[in-house]
């Protein structure tokens, strides 16, 4: 069995006997083959409805994966600065947020944005909110599910859960129609190499599936590999059965990951990192990674080989935009998903 231990969760093969086809005639959502899609769709959906909108506010902090979509649909991007305890520059906002503005909010990391901000000013200024669950996709805020907050919400399974596609768009505004959609596609192949992940040796480092879903963008380039509109863009029905099962088992992963995350907290050395400490790890918070800034470069590089020489995935989250926060290039995010045991782990890496 493969020991790696990633960001994502690996697909089990045995679920496939345990795909749930109950869910179909409730469902309030549409869904996309993965967050990207579900944010493009969205968006055609919002611009058709309301085709005065142009300029999208997006955070400085954020991956290509999302400017894709935007940047297909021709908007008008601004970035807004998100310093390095992850809070937004609400100053800017206000001065600059009118009824024509679209801003897309970013949960970070499974932890909630400043709703309570955002909400207050759409209710000032009618601009239109979407929030961004992606890495976010069972936390809530003040008891409220995040997928109901914003004018339109969309979230990721693949980062998640051990699926191979899939992603909810939710219009919580009535005015933009939902089609709620069941429509799924097969697996394709590198879907099919995905699920085969778990059965990897160790010893093979070179991942399987959907490697270059990430790769370097350039808006100005082709970028077909990454994001194609017009390519076949449902989940597919592996996932599409199965995602059920997951939501099922939501207090169990969260109290899964909460556990892994605590453990890189006390595992990992206060002189070398910066600790987000107005991340809060409450009842309504599942974390997607334990996120820390490393202190220098150095240092960042350090660890990021400390993961490879133990089969432990540990990344670098940050773009190369220039007007990026510089502690904020230094994150780094290190794995807890639910079915390992961090903490275990750890202990055995330090015996080795
Ligand atoms: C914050 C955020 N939003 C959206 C996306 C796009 O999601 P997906 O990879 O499911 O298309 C990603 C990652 O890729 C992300 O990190």
């Amino acid at each position: 069995m493969n020991k790696q231990l990633t960001i994502q969760p690996n697909f089990n093969i045995i679920d496939i006997f345990k795909m749930d086809f109950s869910h179909k005639n409730k469902s309030n959502y549409e869904l996309y083959k993965s967050g990207r899609y579900a944010l493009y769709f969205g968006l055609k959906n919002i611009l058709s409805t309301n085709p005065k909108l142009k300029n999208v506010y997006i955070p400085s902090f954020v991956c290509p994966q999302v400017l894709m979509p935007l940047n297909s649909l021709k908007l008008n991007l601004v970035f807004y600065q998100i310093d390095e305890n992850l809070l937004i520059d609400k100053d800017f906002l206000e001065k600059n947020i009118n009824s024509e503005c679209i801003i897309i909010v970013i949960n970070y990391f499974g932890f909630s944005s400043d709703w309570e901000f955002f909400d207050s000013l759409k209710n000032k200024t009618s601009c239109t909110l979407i929030s961004d669950n992606c890495h976010s996709l069972f936390s809530k805020y003040k008891g409220k599910e995040l997928n109901q907050y914003g004018d339109l919400s969309f979230n990721s399974f693949r980062k998640n859960l051990p699926l191979l596609s899939g992603s909810q768009l939710f219009y919580n505004n009535m005015d933009y129609k939902n089609s709620a959609n069941i429509k799924m596609r097969s697996p394709n192949l590198s879907e099919l190499f995905y699920m085969m992940r778990s059965f990897k040796p160790s010893f093979i480092k070179s991942r399987l599936g959907d490697t270059k879903l990430v790769g370097h963008y350039r808006p100005d380039g082709n970028n077909k590999y990454f994001f194609d509109p017009s390519s076949e863009n449902k989940i597919d029905l592996i996932s599409g059965n199965l995602f059920n099962n997951y939501f099922k088992c939501v207090h169990s992963i969260t109290s899964h990951r909460q556990k892994n995350y605590r453990a890189w907290l006390n595992y990992l050395p206060q002189s070398e990192f910066i600790f987000i400490n107005n991340l809060i790890l409450d009842k309504d918070t599942t974390p997607y990674v334990f996120p820390c800034i490393a202190k220098n470069e150095d240092i960042m590089h350090k660890w990021i080989q400390w993961g490879n020489r133990r089969n432990i995935s540990i990344i670098n989250w940050s773009n190369k935009r220039e007007d990026l926060n510089t502690k904020l290039r230094l994150m780094l995010l290190f794995p807890i998903i639910p079915d390992k045991n961090v903490k275990k782990i750890l202990e055995d890496v330090d015996k080795n």
